[in-house]
Order: structure tokens, then C-alpha cells, then sequence
């Protein structure tokens, strides 16, 4: 961390004042523990905590806040405190590393009480990210005041807990139980206006924080000292609350988390403080060690891993501003909306004048979408709009940055399209490619310098899902890649690389998962079966209805065309290719795997008779297949794949995998992915 403090480093006496009085000028340091160090100047003891990356509350940092504040309170030359962190965190939140481990004292109620309980005022100074315990810490001071640029939030849910150190009991003594209910069953995170707006700090501070917060804290002195939890909780009209949870409760099908954090704070309002923690410190010492808990954990640490790209270190990005997309169909105009979204100038083009205004259209609809849903405004959208221009020739790309093509899936048009665009944008321009299952390789072969040329793989739609699979192709440039993955993040998806192969990670690992489900219906279970035992796992929709939804006839003409090189040893389902021979090609054309009637997914007696003869004319004899064993072999069918991919050098390492099935195929990462589930299912099994 570049941005310490001046304290750090100092001549510093141990907690208790080791070393002769230093003159009265002189501000008196002491090192409370490693990470925590205090400073007193004219009686306001300034603590910081400084802990890097994130100056996470660790067992070190707890034994100096509670060491800092026993002197400040036993000392008769401190009339108050100013706590603050260093660098650009206040405090990311308790050690997330130490979850794995018995917990340490002193733990952080503990902590928390103390600063809380404090006679002398206590403000806290929140010069950037406050989550977790570190809001938790905040909110237990007498005032916080905060920085601009700071973000405030108590995403434990997200981790599968709910905060453990009086978060959910305080933070509805300040914002009332609704917004309360809102934030934490959510773990949202609000910047530092929301804050201010919604009460939880008092102030924004916009130069000289700790300056500020020592005026504030001087102030205070000989006041009686505001404790939050003293605060009555107000009382909220109860249809209000009653719509937060069931807000919280929808979106949080499966995990436990969001529904206790409902409930505790739902209790604030009639559950004397003191009872409510304990119950509050119950609750996360038990999700702790929950399985939920262990995967959230497991999709945290592996979304960091993911971060960390072989060859990349010290590679900087190019610089980009403007971002060409080619085809402006669905999949165009869904990149077009996340580019916009990401801050950057965005040049669509598309073959004719009128397939370009078509397109202009698509991406407004797209735009007008998120103004009507709330999650941006009309202005978020105008600005938006007009940083979109349309074209209906490649000149209009000639200053751009970097391309994405997101033309038809075919190799002879992307190839001619690339070698058009290599005489028109400029030599270090970055081409992408969103191809799905072409050989990138083969398409940058076609260009003079195939090392500017990636793989941008979107997931539709793409202004939505946060998953982009950056392709690392045989030639890409290290720059080219960095700036692949930095283009990506700025448009707010979560990029994996991956090399190169035939349907890149997840289509990949989705075919095998497919495959296994067509398995289990030659086996005895009927489509239906599998989709109900899938989705009751947590999946959004099993395979069928996926393919009927994608369609059945691309996959149909694919498989034709594999079937004189197919191995014949290798087990081959036909009974997708019997369903497409009686017109069944899924949602559009009316039934596929299931029937639609009125628009409405059903079972069709059909698909079960083309099942059974599909199986009696391999001579198959069919048996019951329960749910555990459909959702055994289809994860185990996933990590099976995976762990292929992985040894390949496909992919980096499993958590890619997880993550990849978790933000682009609607794995529940409360369940970690299929990676997570096959290692804790090893990890289980006796030894042989
Ligand atoms: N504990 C331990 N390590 C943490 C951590 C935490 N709370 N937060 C981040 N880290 C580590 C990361 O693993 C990463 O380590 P690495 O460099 O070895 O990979 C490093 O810190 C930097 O993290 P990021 O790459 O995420 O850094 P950013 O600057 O992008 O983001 C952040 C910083 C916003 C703090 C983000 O890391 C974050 O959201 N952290 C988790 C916050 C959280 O969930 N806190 C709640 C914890 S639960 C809790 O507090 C319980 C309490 O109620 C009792």
C-alpha cells in the first residue's frame, strides 16, 4: 500500500507508555499491535489501523483497537479519539482467512462493545472502503464522518453469514429496519451520498478528513457520547418492511444467510439490544461453518485467483477509449450496452444504413429497459446514447481502440471481416473475436499480426451477464490480453482466460453436463425428471429447457456433420436427433423437449413415448433414477469435464471452472460450483 500514514514508522512507546514523556509539544505515539498504531496530539488519541491490502480486522487488529482504547480511556491526557485506517480501506471487513480457524480473541463484539462503551467520544474517520466488521467498528463510534470516495456495506451474506459484530441491530437504529432489511439481506454497497442520505454517516468530508473528525470529536467532548445502540428503532410502516424481506427472500431461493439477517433485523424493533447481539453472534458463529458459507468463501478467494493471469505480470494494458462492435444483432447490441455502461465511446456498425438504425433501436430498448427498472436514470441513459455512433461502412472505425466483432458464427465471415478491418483501424487497434465455437486461432491466422488478436467471449445477454471469457489465442500478445481483461473488468464482467478449444471452458464443461443428462434419460429418467432434480439443486433451468430455449437444430446439423468421424466406442445418445426428426426443435417452433402451450413450458406424453422407443431399440432396459443420483452424475459429469480442462492447461486452475459455471450458466455459487462440490466430495470419501 503506497499511501501510508505519517504516524507509520515513527518512534513508537508499547501500549503502556513505555518510554520517558516526550515534551509537551511533541505528539506521543504508541504501537498498539502490529497493525495498530495510535498518535496524540493536544489530547485526541488518533488511531489508525494499518493492516494491508484491506486492513482487514485480523486478530492483530483487534488486540490494538482494544489495547488503543483501554489507553485512551485510562489515560487522564486523552480526551478523545479519532479511528481511521490507512491507505485507501478503513477496514475490508474481519479476516476472511481466519474463518477457516477457531476464532481468536479478542473477538470483535468484544471490540466493538469497547469503543461503543467508551466515556470518552469516539469518531471515526472513514477515508475509503468500510465493510463488514469495519462498518460494524464504524458504527459502533460515537460519529462517523467519511470521504468521498468511501463505500460502505455489510456484504456478509454474500460470504453466506450475517454480520457478527451488532451490524444487524445497529444499522436499523439508524436507518430503520426497511433500508436495514434492504442492505443487509442484499450485502449492497452504497457509496459515500447514499450513506449520508440514508444516516449512516453524519457527514461527508470532502478535504482534511482527520482534521475534520478531530474538530468534530473536540466538540464532543464532555457530551454524553451517542451510542447507537442506545437510539430507538424507528418505527417503519410494517407493509414497507414486510416488502424489503420478501424482496430479499425472492432473490435468495436456496441460502440461508439473507433470511436470518432478515430476521435479526427484523427483531431489532422488538428484542432488547443486548439479547438480539447475542442472538445476532449466534447466528454467524453457526453459518461460519455452514457448507453455504464454505462455498461463498471458496467463490471469493477463487474470483481473486481468477485476477491473477499467467504472463501478466507487470504487462500494462493499452489505453482504451473507444470501442468498435461489428453486427449489432442481439449478442452486438448487448456488448454495445456494457461498453456504454463501462465509460467508453462506442462505434457500432453494421451492413446496411437501415440494419445499423435497427441496431441504434436495439441498444436504446436496451438502455430505455434499465431506466425503467430503476437501475439507472434518464440522464445515465441520454449520456450513454450519446457517446453511440452508428455506421454502415468499416471507415467509421479507423481511430478505434479495440474491435469486438459480433458477427454470424462462421469461419469464412469472420476471417473476410478481419482482413477487411486489418486495412482500416490502426496497426496496434485490438481485434477481438466473440466467436462461441470457432477456432479463434484460425481467425487471427488470417490477419498480418495475429498477436493483436483475443478472444472476447460474451454470454448472452451481455449486458447482463457477468461473465466474459478472455481467449488466450496461440499468438496473442501479453499487452493485448491485458488489455482484453482490463476492457472487460471496466465493463463490469468478471473475465477468465482460457486457451484455445472447441467451445472454450463453458460451453465445453455445459456440453458434458448435457451429454450427462441425455445419459440419464436412456437410463430411465424422463427430461423432466433431470430439469426438476436440477433446478431443485439451485440451477435457474436443467438442460432441456435450456435446449429447448437455444434451439435444437444447430446442435442437430452439428452433430450430422460429426457423425462419420464420431469414435463408435464412445456412448452416443439419439434421442435429441429422433426429436428433431418429428419437428421438435425446441421453444420457438412450439415443442422441443417439452410441449408449449399458450407460451408455457409442459410435459408432453410425446417426447416420453420417442424416449421409450429410443431406448428399446438399443435394448436398454429402463430403471427409476432418483433425484440425488440425476444431480450426483450431472455435477460429477461438469467436474469431470472440468478437471479435463484444467489438466489440458485450458484452463488455470478449478476455481476458473466454478466461476466460469457460476456467472455464465446459473450454477448457485451459494454451492460453489462443480469443482467445490467434486473436492469436498474427495475430501469426504474414505481413504481406500
Ligand atoms: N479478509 C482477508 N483478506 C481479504 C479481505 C478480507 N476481508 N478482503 C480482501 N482480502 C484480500 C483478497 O483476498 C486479496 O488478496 P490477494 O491479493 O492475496 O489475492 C486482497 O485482499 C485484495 O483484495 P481485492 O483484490 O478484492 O482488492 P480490491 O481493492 O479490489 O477490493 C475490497 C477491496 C472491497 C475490500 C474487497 O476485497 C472486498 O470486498 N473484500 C471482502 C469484504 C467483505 O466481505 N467483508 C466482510 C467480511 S465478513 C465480516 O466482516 C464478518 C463480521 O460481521 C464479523
Amino acid at each position: 500500500m503506497s499511501d501510508r500514514s505519517s504516524a507509520t514508522g515513527s518512534r513508537a512507546a508499547g501500549p503502556t507508555g513505555a518510554g520517558a514523556t516526550p515534551p509537551a509539544a511533541q505528539p506521543q505515539r504508541f504501537a498498539f499491535s502490529a497493525t495498530v498504531i495510535g498518535e496524540v496530539d493536544a489530547g485526541v488519541m488518533l488511531v489508525l489501523i494499518d493492516n494491508p491490502p484491506v486492513n482487514a480486522a485480523s486478530a492483530s487488529v483487534r488486540t490494538g483497537l482494544l489495547a488503543a482504547i483501554g489507553r485512551a480511556a485510562a489515560d487522564p491526557d486523552v480526551v478523545a479519539v479519532v479511528l481511521s485506517g490507512t491507505g485507501k480501506t478503513f477496514v475490508g471487513g474481519a479476516d476472511i482467512r481466519e474463518f477457516n480457524l477457531p476464532p481468536e480473541p479478542p473477538l470483535l463484539p468484544e471490540v466493538v462493545a469497547a469503543i461503543e462503551d467508551c466515556a470518552k467520544p469516539i469518531v471515526a474517520a472513514l477515508n475509503g472502503v468500510a465493510l463488514g466488521g469495519g462498518l460494524e467498528i464504524a458504527l459502533a463510534c460515537h460519529a462517523r464522518l467519511a470521504a468521498p470516495g468511501a463505500k460502505l456495506g455489510l456484504p456478509e451474506v454474500k460470504l453466506g453469514l450475517v454480520p457478527g459484530a451488532g451490524g444487524t441491530q445497529r444499522l436499523p437504529r439508524l436507518v430503520g429496519v426497511a433500508a436495514a432489511i434492504d442492505l443487509i439481506g442484499s450485502g449492497r454497497i452504497v457509496d459515500a451520498g447514499t450513506a449520508e442520505r440514508l444516516g449512516i454517516v453524519d457527514r461527508i468530508v470532502a478535504s482534511d478528513l482527520v482534521g475534520a473528525a478531530t474538530a468534530t470529536v473536540r466538540a464532543l467532548v464532555g457530551t454524553v457520547p451517542r451510542r447507537t445502540s442506545d437510539l430507538p428503532v424507528a418505527a417503519d410502516d410494517p407493509a414497507e418492511i414486510d416488502a424489503a424481506a420478501a424482496k430479499v427472500l425472492a432473490r435468495s431461493r436456496g441460502q440461508q444467510a439473507p433470511a436470518e439477517a432478515v430476521r435479526l433485523v427484523r427483531a431489532a424493533a422488538d428484542v432488547p439490544f443486548a439479547d438480539a447481539v447475542a442472538d445476532e453472534r449466534a447466528t454467524f458463529l453457526a453459518l461460519r461453518n455452514s457448507d453455504e458459507a464454505a462455498a461463498l468463501r471458496h467463490v471469493f478467494f477463487a474470483e481473486r485467483a481468477a485476477a491473477k493471469v499467467y504472463g501478466l505480470d507487470d504487462v500494462a494494458a493499452l489505453p482504451v477509449a473507444t470501442i468498435g462492435i461489428v453486427g449489432l444483432g442481439l449478442m452486438g447490441s448487448g456488448i454495445a450496452v456494457a461498453a456504454l455502461d463501462g465509460g467508453f465511446a462506442v462505434v457500432g456498425v453494421e451492413t446496411s444504413a437501415a440494419a445499423a438504425e435497427a441496431g441504434r433501436a436495439r441498444i436504446a430498448g436496451l438502455l430505455d429497459k434499465s431506466v425503467a427498472s430503476g437501475r439507472s436514470s434518464a440522464a445515465d441513459r441520454d449520456a450513454r446514447l450519446a457517446r453511440l455512433t452508428i455506421s454502415d461502412g468499416l471507415a467509421a472505425l479507423a481511430g478505434i481502440d479495440l474491435v469486438i466483432e459480433a458477427v454470424f458464427d462462421d469461419l469464412d465471415v469472420k476471417t473476410r471481416l478481419f482482413q477487411s478491418l486489418q486495412g482500416v483501424v490502426r496497426p496496434n487497434a485490438v481485434l477481438a473475436t466473440n466467436t462461441s465455437y470457432l477456432d479463434p486461432d484460425r481467425i487471427a491466422a488470417a490477419v498480418d499480426r495475429p498477436e493483436r488478436v483475443v478472444g472476447l467471449h460474451f454470454f448472452s445477454p451481455a449486458n447482463v451477464m457477468r461473465l466474459a471469457e478472455i481467449v488466450r489465442c496461440a499468438k496473442t500478445a501479453p499487452t493485448v490480453l491485458a488489455t482484453a481483461i482490463s476492457v472487460a473488468r471496466a465493463m463490469g464482467k468478471l473475465p477468465i482466460v482460457c486457451g484455445v478449444t472447441e467451445g472454450f471452458i463453458g460451453n465445453r464443461v455445459f456440453s458434458a453436463y448435457r451429454r450427462a443428462g441425455e445419459f440419464l434419460i436412456e437410463d430411465g429418467a424422463s427430461p423432466y425428471e433431470v430439469d426438476a432434480a436440477i433446478e431443485a439443486f439451485g440451477l435457474a433451468m436443467g438442460p432441456f429447457a435450456v435446449s429447448d430455449l437455444a434451439g435444437l437444430e444447430i446442435a442437430w446439423a452439428l452433430r450430422k456433420r460429426q457423425a462419420a468421424t464420431r469414435d463408435a466406442s464412445e456412448r452416443y445418445v439419439d434421442i435429441a436427433d429422433r426429436l428433431c426428426e418429428a419437428g421438435r426443435f425446441g421453444q420457438r417452433s412450439g415443442k422441443g423437449w417439452y410441449a408449449y402451450v399458450d407460451g408455457k413450458r409442459q410435459p408432453d406424453p410425446e417426447v416420453l413415448m420417442i424416449v421409450a422407443a429410443a431406448r428399446a431399440a438399443k435394448g436398454v432396459a429402463s430403471r427409476p433414477v432418483a433425484a440425488e443420483e440425476i444431480v450426483e452424475r450431472l455435477i460429477a459429469a461438469m467436474a469431470d469435464e472440468g478437471r479435463m480442462l484444467v489438466a489440458a492447461g485450458i484452463a488455470a486452475r478449478s476455481g476458473d471452472i466454478d466461476l466460469v459455471m457460476i456467472n455464465g450458466y446459473g450454477f448457485p455459487a451459494h454451492k460453489g460450483g462443480p469443482m467445490f462440490i467434486a473436492g469436498r466430495a474427495q475430501e469426504a470419501a474414505p481413504p481406500h
